[in-house]
């Protein structure tokens, strides 16, 4: 039986980078995935490029309308979502000096309400499930100091935290669903292109197997095969936690 056989998975953001590694790995593995993000051509595409597992759906996380009318609508058309993979993410380039309380508000609706509310309104549905599996989309961000990151910093630093009070919630009140956060380092998406000024140059090569240099960018796969696991049963023993992902960045001595 593939990984995640019979599952429904919700991935935010998964026109594109991240999403698109997880939506792409899950469907391999057996999920039927809903494709959400605010970029419809690429939503469809997307989900034309997977096929039959995959279904496009638009959704704006910043929005309790959206979030409302989106359970709603998997509920009729699935009747059930058992993983909730919540990635949309934007990045803003200002230190805490220059960054304007309209990018901290922004930054912070996307990544920070934005998964406060894919929570809230998904866990009912969740928790009919048998073996419920939210993935939290933080990052290194949220445990070393990137001036030019400042409202990045902050919204995943409240992705970190909050994902441990939903487990935790969960645990308690007896529901059948985990809740993890996962911690990449830079990998090769077109955020850290942007963010790079790298924008127009072609993507570089990251070998499919062996180690990686210290100073290779991940490839979106390297993500995806931990959110495979994460959404699969085979983590059942695992809620509250945070993963790393990283190759030894934050580990590594200063210098
Ligand atoms: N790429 C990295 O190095 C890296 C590292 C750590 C964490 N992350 C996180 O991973 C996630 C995915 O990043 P990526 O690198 O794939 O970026 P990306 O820019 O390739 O993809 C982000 C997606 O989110 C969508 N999105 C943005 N705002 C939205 C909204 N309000 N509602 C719905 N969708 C919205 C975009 O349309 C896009 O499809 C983000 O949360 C990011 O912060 C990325």
């Amino acid at each position: 039986m593939a990984r995640v056989e019979g599952k429904v998975a919700l991935i935010t953001g998964g026109a594109s980078g991240l999403g698109l590694a997880d939506a792409k790995a899950l469907a391999r593995e057996g999920a039927r995935v809903v494709i959400a993000d605010l970029n419809v051509e690429k939503g469809e595409a997307a989900a034309e490029e997977i096929g039959k597992a995959a279904v496009f759906m638009r959704l704006d996380v910043s929005s309790e309308d959206d979030w409302k009318r989106a359970i709603n609508d998997i509920r009729s058309a699935f009747g059930q979502l058992d993983v909730l993979v919540n990635n949309a993410g934007v990045v803003i380039l200002s230190t805490p000096e220059d960054c304007t309380l309209e990018e901290f508000k922004f930054a912070n609706a996307v990544m920070s309400e934005g998964v406060f509310l894919g929570c809230k309104y998904a866990l009912p549905l969740l928790k009919e499930g048998k073996g419920g599996s939210i993935v939290n989309m933080s990052s290194t961000a949220s445990h070393v100091g990137y001036p030019i990151f400042f409202a990045y910093t902050a919204a995943k630093g409240a992705v970190r935290s909050m994902t441990k009070s939903i487990a935790a919630h969960c645990q308690a009140s007896g529901y059948p669903v985990r809740c993890n956060s996962v911690h990449a380092g830079a990998i090769e998406t077109p955020m850290v292109q942007t963010a790079q000024g790298r924008l127009g140059e072609k993507p570089i090569d990251i070998p499919t197997s062996g180690v990686l240099p210290p100073d290779s960018l991940g490839a979106p796969s390297d993500v995806a095969n931990l959110v495979l696991y994460l959404a699969s049963d085979e983590s059942r023993f695992i809620t509250g936690a945070e993963f790393v992902v990283d190759n030894g960045l934050l580990s590594r001595p200063a210098g």
